[in-house]
């Protein structure tokens, strides 16, 4: 196996600040294991400054262990397409598309992949009225984490929403889709595993999702081989409509309380998390791939997209 020189870009300037500082801090012990030469940034100057640290390093490939807003969604990939330095997981337009909730929500329609009933509002439209009956759900157009997600049961959690927002004036109202909860992880194209979720106040939060034992992660999850079959095939068909590379996260409502049980996509990530908690580490792991090889993986699939130039 080829050494190489590997930067992790972690921190940032994201709500997801502290995941990533932890997924990067997992995958800079197995680039060291592996034999890599690791130098961790810490993105959080200026684009310059981090232009500069990126150009001196003399780096053969990045690993992008950022997630959410400047991370996730395109930004910190088009300045490494314009330094044509590889880097891993997704490309430019499906960081950003994936990312926006609006967007992707309208690829995955046109594929025929179901989603929640939702509807695209304003702030000054949610404090005017509710959006749709009770339940439902209120996010931001590009966050993740969980990160402003708020069920909507009773005027209280209503009130509470309007009180605590800040994710910006664009909201996407969804239908709560209750049943189950289930995340596939997809690598290089191919979906390798399920999981289902179970989380005591029925909704997979920010604490759930990083506080070890607070959700119990149900691995494989149990699905009827159908059910199982149809998850995994909607995942690779979400993760093809987007033009996806390298390791992804589909998440799913399942809902199995009515006559024909349907799975709802969520959303794509395309910088699913390496923390300790974390799925796609777990899921792969579960069909025998460690950690170490998931990190050297993501690593022999870096690349830019722009081949052009000089
Ligand atoms: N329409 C919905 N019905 C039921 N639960 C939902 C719905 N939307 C979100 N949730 C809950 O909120 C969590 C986070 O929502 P998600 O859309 O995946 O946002 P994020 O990008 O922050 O992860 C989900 O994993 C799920 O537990
Ligand atoms: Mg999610």
């Amino acid at each position: 196996m080829q050494k190489k020189h590997v930067a992790v870009l972690m921190g940032g300037w994201s709500s997801e600040r502290e995941v990533s500082l932890s997924s990067g801090a997992g995958v800079i012990k197995a680039l060291e294991e592996l034999g890599h030469s690791v130098t961790p940034i810490d993105v959080k100057g200026s684009l310059p400054d981090l232009v500069a640290h990126l150009v001196s390093a003399k780096l053969d490939v990045i690993f992008n262990a950022l997630h959410g807003v400047g991370g996730e969604d395109g930004v910190i990939q088009g300045v490494l397409e314009m330094m044509k330095i590889p880097y891993t997981h997704s490309g430019v337009a499906a960081s950003a598309i994936a990312m926006n909730k609006v967007l992707s929500r309208q690829i995955f329609k046109n594929h025929g992949i179901p989603v929640p009933l939702d509807k695209v509002i304003t702030f000054d439209d949610l404090k005017a009225n509710h959006p749709m009956a009770f339940p439902y759900v209120v996010k931001p157009i590009g966050e993740g984490s969980s990160r402003g997600v708020s069920i909507i049961y009773n005027e209280d959690d209503y009130k509470k929403t309007l009180d605590q927002w800040t994710f910006g004036d664009q909201i996407l109202v969804e239908k709560y889709i209750p049943g189950r909860e289930i995340h596939v992880s997809i690598l290089n194209g191919k979906a390798i595993g399920a999981v289902e979720i179970k989380v005591e106040n029925g909704y997979y939060d920010y604490e759930a999702k990083y506080t070890p034992g607070r959700a119990e992660h149900l691995m494989p999850a149990p699905l009827t081989p159908d059910a199982l079959q149809e998850v995994l095939k909607l995942s690779e068909k979400s993760y093809h409509a987007l033009d996806c590379r390298s390791a992804c996260r589909a998440d799913f409502r399942y809902d199995d309380t009515i006559e024909n049980p349907t799975f709802y996509l969520l959303e794509v990530n395309t910088q699913p998390g390496m923390t300790p908690t974390s799925l796609v580490p777990e899921t792969v792991g579960y069909y025998g791939m460690s950690f170490n090889q998931l990190v050297q993986d993501l690593i022999d699939n870096a690349r830019c997209d722009i081949k052009t130039g000089s």
